[in-house]
């Protein structure tokens, strides 16, 4: 089987190395793919939105089954022009992807269906929403509709500050037609929690849960990233806790899309946050986390292809998927200055004693060196009995890869493990 992979960053890393473990399949492409990633697929110079490209390749080479990882591309429609030229894909079609493409959309769908989320309005125009930050309670969060890497998000701890965030969104364009429209929304107050799940649109079974971790410094400091590392599973995701998602959140979530007409395939992102009244969901996102991926996928213990294709076949009900006991923890390796900026090119080394996991988000293959080429270059995943073990597992393989100017966060997983001994 020849399969194609559109993306290129440590997620898609994970999703490769985890479809080679299946016999059948032949070659893997990457589009784009990058240089850490050429080592377990042919990576091809094609962006991930353009899907002329895209689909002008895989007509031409015998592909079989196609992955679409990110957001733009799935909210581009890449599903529906792969499908359209008889290649069976593993994604959301773009009216499904809407729900991580429109925070309003999926807004509404949850106020419609009665999916618990945080209180919130919808503004078009930017002197309603100015006037309703003057009277709404502080904090509060300012949202850009659309899709804005993952940077669309503002809490305003004041109303200067929330004033700040509308008219830059709205007036200023910061994150050009995304901010056109804003949702407004309730604070809310609790720990966070992802869980993915595979969807077929009838059946969802949700993976094992993660724990990410979106700021820049040790104990949640610094600035939002696109995230320093994840562990697996989230001790907050008790079954108690896991029961109530799929009853208030997960199964509600998969049928009210079924009955809007835009039945969602593939793989739903649920962010959730456990507030005092239970858990809400944060956000929606069409498609495998990052870096929840590359925790989530070393502990799962069935086939992933055979369960990617079950979710495309709509025969999801069929198959028993199965995680490990164990626990992940995936550490990034960034480069010094990221989210803003920092300097690339240098080469990336491991001792011949590294024996974790590396995938590879930023990097470039120059004749036989792997060099920086991003702000998040590596994601480390080890696993352990436990999770005490797998952190300890992932900071001894950190300490075996060396680049200049790398920096990560010390205390991944931390959090989950203070929670594990409140139990
Ligand atoms: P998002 O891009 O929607 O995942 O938001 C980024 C981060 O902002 C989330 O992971 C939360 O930590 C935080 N956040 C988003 N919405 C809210 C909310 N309503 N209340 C508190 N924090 C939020
Ligand atoms: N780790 C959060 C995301 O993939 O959006």
């Amino acid at each position: 089987m020849n399969i194609l992979v559109v993306g290129g960053g440590g997620r898609e890393h994970a999703i490769i190395k985890k479809l080679r473990e299946n016999k059948t399949v032949d070659k893997i492409y990457a589009l784009p793919g990058n240089g850490g990633i050429a080592q377990d697929a042919i990576c091809v110079d094609i962006g991930a939105k353009d899907l002329d490209g895209i689909v002008e390749f895989a007509s031409a080479n015998n592909i079989d089954y196609a992955v679409v990882a990110p957001d733009d591309p799935l909210v581009l429609g890449c599903v529906d022009r792969l499908n359209s030229i008889g290649i069976p894909c593993f994604g959301p079609e773009a009216k499904a992807a809407i729900i991580e493409g429109s925070k309003a959309f999926s807004k509404d769908l949850m106020r419609k269906y009665n999916i618990p989320t945080a209180e919130y309005q919808v503004f078009t125009e930017c002197a309603a929403a100015l006037k309703y930050v003057e009277k709404c309670n502080i904090p509060v969060v300012v949202k850009a509709d659309g899709l804005a890497l993952g940077k669309g998000v503002i809490i305003a701890m004041t109303r200067e500050e929330a004033a700040e965030a509308v008219r830059s969104m709205m007036e200023g364009h910061m994150f050009g037609s995304s901010g056109d429209s804003v949702v407004i929304e309730e604070f809310l107050e609790g720990p966070e929690i992802s869980v993915l799940s595979f969807t077929d649109g009838e059946t969802v079974v949700p993976m094992i849960s993660s724990m990410d971790h979106k700021r820049a410094l040790d104990n949640d400091q610094g600035k939002n990233t696109g995230g320093m590392g994840t562990i697996a599973p989230n001790p907050y995701y008790t079954p108690d806790v896991a029961k109530r998602c799929m009853d208030e959140i997960f199964v509600p979530t998969i049928r009210a899309m079924k009955a809007e007409g835009r039945t969602f395939k593939g793989c739903l992102y649920f962010g959730l946050m456990l507030t005092a009244q239970g858990p809400k969901v944060i956000e929606y996102n069409c498609r495998f986390g990052d870096p929840e991926t590359q925790v989530v996928l070393p502990l799962m213990e069935t086939d992933l292809l055979t369960v990617m294709q079950a979710t495309t076949a709509g025969k999801l009900s069929e198959i028993d998927v199965k995680f490990s006991d164990d626990s992940a923890c995936c550490v990034i390796m960034a480069s010094k200055g990221y989210p803003e900026s920092y300097d690339k090119g240098f080469e990336i080394t491991a001792d011949e004693d590294f024996n974790a996991c590396m995938y590879v988000a930023g990097a470039k293959a120059q004749e036989d060196k792997l060099l920086t080429n991003g702000g998040r270059v590596l994601g480390i995943t080890a696993t352990g009995s436990d999770l005490k073990e797998a952190i300890a597992n992932a900071y001894t393989a950190v300490d075996k890869v060396h680049f200049d100017n790398a920096f990560y966060r010390k205390d991944i997983g931390q959090r989950a493990l203070a929670a594990l001994s409140d139990k």
